[in-house]
């Protein structure tokens, strides 16, 4: 419907292309009709009250005393206008803080100066980020130095990548197409060539998409992660299948776990992330702080992204007889030689451009 306000060569409004985008545009006119409301009666007024009080007319200036009625009036119909623009702001902020259950995972890790995207199969990609149509995404997004800021206009989606944590946002595409992605904070010399694509495809074209990118992967995102684990030497401490000097991961994911100052936490992809980074913030209860190695520096966003998507995909430990067909085999593949290092990223589907790593 906004689609029509385009002008010939210059466009007013990006794209609408997702779910959001609509519910923010009716908003967002709300707001510029108000204002536009409001400039004109105050403007009316100063006219009106110039021609009316002009000198000629009234000579002798006469000094009004204040109206309880007029003043409430233009106190409490404001404060109603306002009142509804923040209730509709709170409930599309809440709604759009909340991504929904079924959302496909995707993980993006901002570096001055690229957005490196990873998917849950192991696809790799830079400045490129590619979704199926009507499918909610919800991204998990790290920095790997400074804050960034991941702008998809067409989706009216933002949201600020802060050093430190994850942080995250979730939209529902709603047109195939290719839309622009940027970096909407100052980052450094090359921020402004902080940009990309991305590729709305319909379900079809996504999964051939999808299955085309095969060749050039090391596998899934789970096992680059084992890989990861294996690398670093979490398995000599973190046995997956008996309680070794460590906690056990297997099961772990997405479930209470008890600290060691009476506190219980859940296990998601933040927690488990700062236990890598950080292991003596949160020690869990039985266990002893200073045993685990520090690995802040030592393994990349992209790498811890990858080791969660190795803890989510243990299932936990059940006794052989109940043993169901998902207990993921434990199978290490043998780490490629470019394997090693996520820095090398080789193994996105798209030639890595030239900007720097
Ligand atoms: Cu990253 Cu600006």
């Amino acid at each position: 419907m906004w689609d029509s306000l385009l002008l010939a060569d210059m466009p007013l409004f990006p794209p609408t292309a997702s779910v959001q985008a609509h519910q923010i545009d009716l908003l967002y006119f709300f707001l510029v009709a108000v204002t536009a409301v409001m400039t004109a009666l105050i403007f009316a007024g100063v006219v009106f009250f110039a021609f009316k009080y002009h000198r000629t007319r009234n000579p002798r200036a006469t000094q009004i005393e204040g109206s309880t009625k007029l003043e409430l009036t233009w106190s409490i119909l404001p404060f109603l206008v306002m009142l509804v623009m923040f209730w509709w702001g709170a409930d599309l902020f809440f709604a759009n803080a909340q991504p929904p259950k079924d959302a496909m995972e995707i993980f993006v890790t901002g570096k001055q100066w690229m957005w490196k995207i990873q998917y849950p199969d192991g696809g790799r990609e830079i400045n490129e980020l590619h979704v199926p149509v009507g499918q909610p995404v919800k991204l998990t997004m790290a920095s790997e130095d400074v804050i960034h800021s991941f702008y998809i206009p067409a989706f009216r989606v933002k949201h600020d990548v802060v050093p430190g944590h994850y942080d995250t946002l979730w939209f529902t595409p709603t047109k195939p197409g290719r839309y622009h992605l940027f970096c909407t904070e100052y980052c450094g010399t090359l921020h402004a060539g902080m940009i990309g694509w991305v590729d709305v495809l319909s379900r079809r074209d996504y999964d051939a998409w999808q299955s085309g990118g095969a060749g050039g992967r090391q596998g899934t995102l789970a096992e680059l992660g084992q890989q990861q684990y294996e690398q670093h030497g979490c398995s000599t401490c973190h046995l997956l299948d008996q309680q070794g000097r460590c906690p056990n991961l297997r099961g772990l994911y997405k479930k209470p776990v008890l600290l060691a100052d009476g506190r219980t936490v859940i296990a998601d992809d933040a927690y488990i992330r700062e236990s890598i980074l950080d292991p003596n913030a949160k020690i869990v209860a039985g266990f002893e702080p200073g045993l685990m190695p520090v690995f802040k520096g030592q393994i990349s966003e992209e790498g811890v992204i990858q080791i969660i998507a190795f803890i989510k995909s243990l299932a936990p430990a059940v006794p052989a007889s109940q043993q169901g067909s998902q207990q993921p085999p434990i199978v290490l593949a043998p780490p490629g030689p470019g394997a090693a290092s996520t820095s090398s990223s080789n193994a996105s589907r798209t030639p890595v451009n030239s900007q720097r790593q």
